[in-house]
């Protein structure tokens, strides 16, 4: 079921699409390169932190990728706090834990360490801190943060070790609820991280296929709001750059996982992906992966490689002339090509990445008896965001039986 009749729905997302032109870009301070981590100690002091709360994942205390940063921190003695539980697909009890442990070590700002999941659970935290009545299941939706204004928000410092989800600059955070099997977003602009830290020895580690769901997650993020009604000329800037350097980069940082001018350049088109994600929004690719993986517990960048050819293919000729535009930035089509056999040039490369890298065109798991609530879901989730082409029941349906393959 639409939950509301198309013209109204397609008006609303005009509407919002425009409202974002009213939005002040958020800036973030932003070090870079190789073992710019181990200069965050500093920058943290200069800024007036006192007592850091850092959430990360027992995997990377493991693999020892905090050590340059909690060396820093001893050296120039400044006590932290350490919240290591964050899961693959962040709870709200994961939320709660942290955010118990930032008051119990009365910090003063939090370090979200690790891939997205980190860094979101740290950005809710800090949600958590200025809304203190509001426990993490209840800061889904719009600007439960923001509204009204709060006085002090700890300083949120984001350090990425993937490439791929750019949640490092946005202003959303994917919190699950495994009590309802489903994935809710926090979207408030006051959880926009202030600092960034991308340093790509951080990255230099991770397993030739995480280091491709990610990069087709960035993809995603840098094609849904090109796409889409919000995009802009700043925006599409951004988005072109990143899908040019990952598809210069993906399969240099997939054989040699150790080339760090690649990874540094991949983490980069994340950042920029990002930037572009956050004022462009996303289309209903999100949507399908959200709703599907926190179904399945399926692994994001999986899911959104799965999902991106079908939902761009029905998107049709709405997104032809930008397809086709992409299709020249990565030099997969010639001046004589329509639009059409660009975008479908375009396309047909991003299933050239899935085939490529192992990341699969189907999604088995998918099971007939969820789909009405995978297409409820993907309804109420889409509302706001600025689609080509808006989906009833039998698109999506259809979409999920493609899918299920
Ligand atoms: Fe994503």
């Amino acid at each position: 079921m639409v939950p509301l009749r198309k013209p109204l729905l397609r008006t609303l997302k005009t509407a919002l699409a425009y409202s974002m032109y009213l939005i002040p870009p958020q800036e973030s301070e932003v070090m870079q390169g190789a073992g710019s981590i181990r200069k965050l100690p500093a920058l943290m002091k200069a800024r007036g932190v006192r007592k850091p709360l850092i959430v990360t994942d027992s995997i990377l205390m493991e693999l020892g990728l905090l050590k340059g940063l909690i060396t820093g921190l001893d050296a120039i003695g400044m006590p932290f706090a350490l919240f290591d539980g964050v899961q693959p697909n962040p709870t709200i009890d994961n939320v709660e834990d942290a955010y118990a442990l930032y008051l119990k070590n009365g910090c003063d700002a939090v370090v979200g360490f690790g891939g997205g999941s980190s860094m979101d659970c740290a950005k809710v935290v800090a949600g958590r801190v200025v809304r203190p009545h509001l426990r993490a299941d209840k800061l889904g939706g719009y600007m439960k943060v923001m509204l009204p204004i709060p006085k002090r928000l700890p300083r949120i410092f984001a350090v990425p070790t993937t490439a791929g989800t750019g949640a490092e600059t946005t202003s959303a955070a994917v919190i699950t609820d495994p009590a309802k099997h489903t994935k809710y977003t926090v979207n408030d602009f006051m959880i926009h991280p202030h600092f960034i830290v991308l340093d790509p020895e951080l990255t230099l580690g991770l397993p030739p296929f995480f280091t491709a769901i990610t990069a087709i997650d960035a993809l995603s993020h840098s094609i849904e709001g090109y796409i889409g009604a919000a995009h802009c000329r700043v925006c599409d800037i951004y988005s072109e750059a990143a899908v040019r350097i990952i598809f210069e980069n993906l399969d240099k940082v997939y054989r040699d996982g150790r080339d760090l001018a690649s990874r540094g350049q991949m983490l980069l088109a994340s950042y920029y992906a990002g930037i572009a994600l956050n004022r462009s929004l996303t289309g209903y690719v999100h949507p399908f992966a959200h709703k599907i993986g926190g179904m399945y517990n399926l692994p994001h960048g999986r899911v959104i490689g799965a999902v991106m050819p079908p939902v761009f293919e029905y998107y049709g000729d709405t997104v032809h002339k930008r397809l086709g535009r992409l299709a020249d930035v990565i030099n997969v089509s010639t001046p004589d090509m329509s639009d059409s056999r660009k975008a479908a040039a375009f396309i047909e490369a991003l299933r050239g990445i899935n085939r490529t890298y192992g990341i699969e065109a189907t999604i088995p798991e998918l099971k007939e008896s969820d789909f009405r609530e995978i297409a409820d879901s993907i309804h109420w989730e889409c509302i706001p965001y600025p689609v080509p082409r808006i989906m009833d029941d039998e698109d999506v349906f259809r979409l999920l039986r493609t899918l299920k393959g």
